[in-house]
């Protein structure tokens, strides 16, 4: 399974989305999910993200393992995204910040 982490919070540019074969994206305010029920493992969601916010859960980087849980329990309550949308409006200020995991809204 792959699992988007906290580079992704206040950017959700959802580039992902649009190449997913599965449709396994969910929603939030400010951040996006992949249902590990639905994933595959295809792997190119990987490289169209901006921010490299989604690696594979065993090769995720050191201080991102809490995300593991955190895509399987937000993909479970937050709705299915299915199209790219735009990036949110600060979304390139976000994307130079390491430590954003606290804002986070679900
Ligand atoms: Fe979708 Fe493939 Fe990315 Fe899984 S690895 S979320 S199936 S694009
Ligand atoms: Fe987030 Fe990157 Fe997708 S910023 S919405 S994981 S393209």
């Amino acid at each position: 399974t792959y699992v988007v982490t906290e580079a992704c919070v206040r950017c959700k540019y959802t580039d992902c989305v649009a190449v997913c074969p599965v449709e396994c994206f969910h929603e939030g305010p400010n951040f996006l999910v992949i249902n590990p029920e639905g994933c595959i493992d295809c792997g190119v969601c990987v490289p169209e993200c901006p921010v490299g916010a989604i690696y594979a859960e065993d090769e995720l980087p050191a201080g991102q393992e809490a995300f593991i849980a955190l895509n399987a329990e937000l993909a479970a309550v937050w709705p299915p995204i299915a199209e790219a949308r735009e990036p949110l409006a600060d979304a390139e200020r976000w994307a130079e910040v390491a430590d954003k995991r606290a804002f986070l809204d679900t």
